[in-house]
């Protein structure tokens, strides 16, 4: 009998503890807090929490989150924009029946919109429902209020979507403000995706290049509602219907407007604990509106990256949504030579000046637009009929294999352009100018609304700027390392890098106090060290840099960014106090010139693999990587040869690293080495990719003849042009010529016959055309890259 009473208490007991454990409903005049971990309703079956997320140390937002997802996943959100203090904070049900959520010092951040009228009673107590609702319930169990009509950017299975409703976008990772991508019911009664920017607002799904009925929807049936079933099927009265691929009862699954632009299915896979994609709005990411900014366009390479239009640079690097602005002045004035320059496959959706349905041919549409001073391109489209569309801006750019048509720019015939890449496979792709696709939407940040927290939410700010600071520069994964490979998390692409920052005393120790120097130019000594991790670095130590940190943080990060086999890669930079280092992979067999000249020897092979890896490198300087580097000092002494001799590039992105203050294109202070400058130094006109052009000519010869041309190490100026143009002098004649073994006579006779004829020939050639005086007369160095393979074995 006593034992039955002690199991009854102990069961009780445990009930007890239970229930208290895990609430799932709260009553009327209790409040949960902020301050205390354990304070969360639980829906009954656990699959819902909802209390306070915390994010750095201060700042909380009153929220609901799936319970068993790996990283908390919030689905309906209080206070998005305001978060409260971490201490003294709470959400209390008030009295007269509201939901109330107070800071700190009591101010009112929120609160339930509650039915309160005389006639009915006022809510009894708040419950957490297993389908992740929160509501408010009066004592006869009327919802007076409920978190689903209310939702922030994710919709739930048997959520009903309304015509009051919207889900708009956070900011982005981790970032819970109201963003700039919404999903709502139109007043054409359809379903649409929209992007709602400061600068802009445009539609971009379902696709505004057909009409509703042709993308399957009504805009007849005005009821506005649409739901996702336990199944995982949507369906909306526009007719929108889809299903996630992994139909079936017994699934977690959620709607979300994503902060890159696109809605999303996602079930959670419950033995992992992570998001699947089960269906998405978007296919063609970068087709979603806004995400690049004003003359930008969004490439493939494979994940959507924005880059600048030829003749274009990035407005502001601290604000890559500002896009990008023109590097010339147009004036309209009749005396001006334009130009249009043709990019394929790339088209800017709406700010048409005028569009005319009859068939235009393309001089027609050139011509209308150069008749409108507004007009400041034109898309011009071949399937089947010729269309002509005038554009007064350029916004929502992308690029798209499937595009049938070209962009033709309009700018002053002056304006130096080089050809947008034609291709961007994956492997060689240049990262340069990537904005971040994910880390895009984060980028805006209303300052305004954020100095009001300065005082209470002094750390979230700080943690949100590094954030952003990080975002901008892409490295915000460098500090994600750390937490483990996520690379499925919320179904976005991670992308991986090993740069970072190193300090000083990291550097000092690896480099053993700057032991072992192994070569000095002017941009500053360059130091061999180990890191910690073992790997085997060059420091550089950078002399004359003249910025400010911030700016030398946002060029390095673009230097480091690109990653090419015929680069050297940059690992990481210091940038403390007066400090500034770069740590770049060290390169096995040291610089060009210790194997080449005289006494030392390279093979012919070595010479054309060499000539053709250098090609590649400059190739993709200029024309891939999107901001278009320009070397400045092409000489054999920074082209270094790996174990396998395969050339490495060094010391790129240094020219613009070390100098400020002047515009882009031409550089304040003379740049490069004796003997490899293109004659426009001296001329002092505009410097272009073509300087770097000039001194690969000057390399190439050089690797022909197994000697110095330049002659650089010479004072007497007038003695090292009469040396090359000797050469040039000579092999131009012979040519001419047409003598059989004119080549055996320009080739270094320590090779002895043994050389590839048409390489040779074809090297020489190259040679020539490229230390041309005229600079538009030089080839680019696309075209070197394809000359050469063409006469690979
Ligand atoms: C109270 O809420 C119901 C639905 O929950 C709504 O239909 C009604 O219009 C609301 N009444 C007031 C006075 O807001
Ligand atoms: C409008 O859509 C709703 C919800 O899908 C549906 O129940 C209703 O029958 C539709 N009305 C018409 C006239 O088709
Ligand atoms: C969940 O993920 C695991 C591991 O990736 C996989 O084996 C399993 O099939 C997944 N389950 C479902 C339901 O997709
Ligand atoms: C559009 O172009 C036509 C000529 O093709 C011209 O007559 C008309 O004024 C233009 N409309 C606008 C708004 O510029
Ligand atoms: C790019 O990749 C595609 C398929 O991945 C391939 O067919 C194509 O040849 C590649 N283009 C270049 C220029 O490498
Ligand atoms: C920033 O927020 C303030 C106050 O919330 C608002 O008035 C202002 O328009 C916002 N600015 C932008 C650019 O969104």
């Amino acid at each position: 009998m006593r034992c039955k009473t002690f199991a009854v208490t102990f069961l009780c007991f445990l009930c007890f503890a239970t229930a208290n454990a895990q609430i799932s409903s709260l009553e009327r005049g209790s409040s949960l807090s902020v301050e205390d971990n354990s304070d969360f309703l639980t829906s009954p079956d656990k699959s819902f929490t909802c209390g306070f997320h915390g994010v750095g140390t201060n700042a909380y937002w009153f929220s609901i989150w799936f319970s068993h997802s790996k990283d908390r996943t919030i689905v309906w959100m209080a206070n998005r924009d305001k978060p409260v203090n971490g201490l003294g904070s709470r959400v209390h049900l008030s009295r007269d029946g509201s939901m109330v959520l107070t800071d700190v010092d009591g101010a009112i951040i929120w609160k339930s919109s509650t039915n309160s009228s005389s006639t009915t009673a006022p809510a009894e107590r708040a419950e957490l429902l297993d389908s992740g609702n929160l509501i408010l319930k009066d004592p006869s169990g009327k919802i007076l209020w409920q978190s689903f009509d209310f939702p922030t950017d994710t919709l739930l299975p048997n959520q009903y979507f309304r015509k009051s409703n919207k889900l708009i976008s956070n900011l982005g990772r981790g970032d819970f403000g109201t963003g700039y991508f919404t999903f709502y019911f139109d007043n054409d009664n359809v379903l649409k995706l929209m992007y709602d920017g400061p600068d802009i607002s445009s539609l971009y799904w379902p696709d505004p290049d057909y009409n509703v009925f042709q993308k399957g929807r009504t805009a007849y049936n005005s009821s506005r509602v649409a739901v996702l079933d336990n199944l995982g099927s949507f369906l909306s009265s526009d007719q929108l219907q889809f299903s996630a691929f992994d139909m079936g009862l017994r699934v977690k699954r959620r709607l979300t407007m994503d902060y890159d632009g696109n809605l999303r299915l996602y079930s959670l896979n419950s033995s992992t604990g992570l998001w699947v994609i089960t269906w998405q709005a978007m296919v063609e990411l970068c087709k979603v509106h806004g995400i690049c900014g004003r003359n930008a366009i969004c490439i493939y390479t494979p994940e959507p990256k924005c880059s600048c239009l030829p003749g274009y640079e990035v407005t502001d690097a601290s604000n890559l949504n500002l896009g990008c602005k023109p590097k010339f002045k147009r004036t309209c004035s009749k005396s001006e030579e334009e130009k249009f320059v043709q990019i394929p496959q790339v088209d800017f959706y709406g700010f048409d000046l005028n569009y005319t349905e009859k068939l235009t041919s393309i001089d027609d549409c050139r011509e209308l637009c150069l008749g409108d001073c507004r007009c400041e391109a034109f898309s011009y489209r071949l399937n089947g009929e010729g269309k002509c569309y005038t554009k007064s801006a350029l916004f929502n750019g992308y690029r798209s294999p499937n595009f049938v048509g070209s962009i033709y720019l309009r700018m002053p015939t002056s304006v130096e352009t080089p050809s947008l890449v034609t291709k961007l496979n994956a492997s060689d792709t240049c990262r340069s100018t990537e904005v971040q696709k994910m880390g895009s939407a984060s980028m805006y940040d209303n300052t305004s609304k954020r100095v009001r927290w300065i005082y209470l939410y002094w750390f979230a700010i700080a943690a949100g700027a590094v954030e952003i600071l990080f975002i901008l520069s892409g490295w915000w994964l460098l500090f994600r390392r750390h937490g483990g490979a996520a690379p499925v998390e919320d179904g976005y692409r991670v992308i991986s890098s090993q740069f970072r920052m190193y300090r000083y005393t990291e550097l000092k120790k690896a480099t053993k106090h700057f032991k072992e120097e192994l070569g000095r130019g002017a941009s500053g000594a360059v130091f061999k060290g180990v890191l910690e991790d073992e790997r085997v670095v060059a420091v550089k130590k950078l002399a004359d840099i003249y910025q400010g940190e911030d700016v030398f943080w946002a060029e390095v990060s673009t230097i480091g960014k690109i990653n090419h086999m015929n680069l050297v890669r940059i690992w990481g930079f210091c940038s403390e106090d007066k400090h500034r280092l770069l740590v770049s992979e060290f390169v096995e067999n040291g610089s060009l010139d210790k194997h080449l000249f005289p006494p030392n020897f390279l093979g012919w092979e070595e010479r054309f693999e060499v000539a053709k890896g250098v090609a590649k490198g400059l190739a993709y300087l200029h024309h891939e990587c999107l901001e278009w580097v320009i070397h400045c000092d092409v000489k054999p002494e920074n082209i270094l040869l790996d174990s396998n001799f395969e050339a490495k590039i060094a010391d790129f992105g240094l020219a613009k690293l070390t100098q400020r203050g002047s515009n882009s294109s031409m550089f304040s202070r003379i740049r490069g080495t004796k003997g490899y400058m293109a004659p426009e130094w001296a001329l002092n006109l505009p410097i272009t990719a073509k300087v770097d052009v000039y001194s690969y000519g000057v390399v190439i010869l050089e690797l022909v003849k197994g000697i110095r041309l330049s002659n650089w190490a010479v004072e007497d100026s007038e003695e090292q042009e009469a040396e090359l143009a000797r050469f040039v002098r000579i092999a131009r004649r012979k040519i001419q010529c047409g003598q059989d073994s004119w080549i055996e006579d320009m080739l270094d006779p320590r090779l002895q016959g043994k050389f590839n004829r048409s390489q040779a020939e074809k090297m020489v050639h190259i040679g020539i055309s490229c230390v041309d005086e005229d600079r538009n007369k030089r080839p680019s160095m696309d075209s070197v890259v394809n000359d050469l393979l063409e006469c690979e074995d």
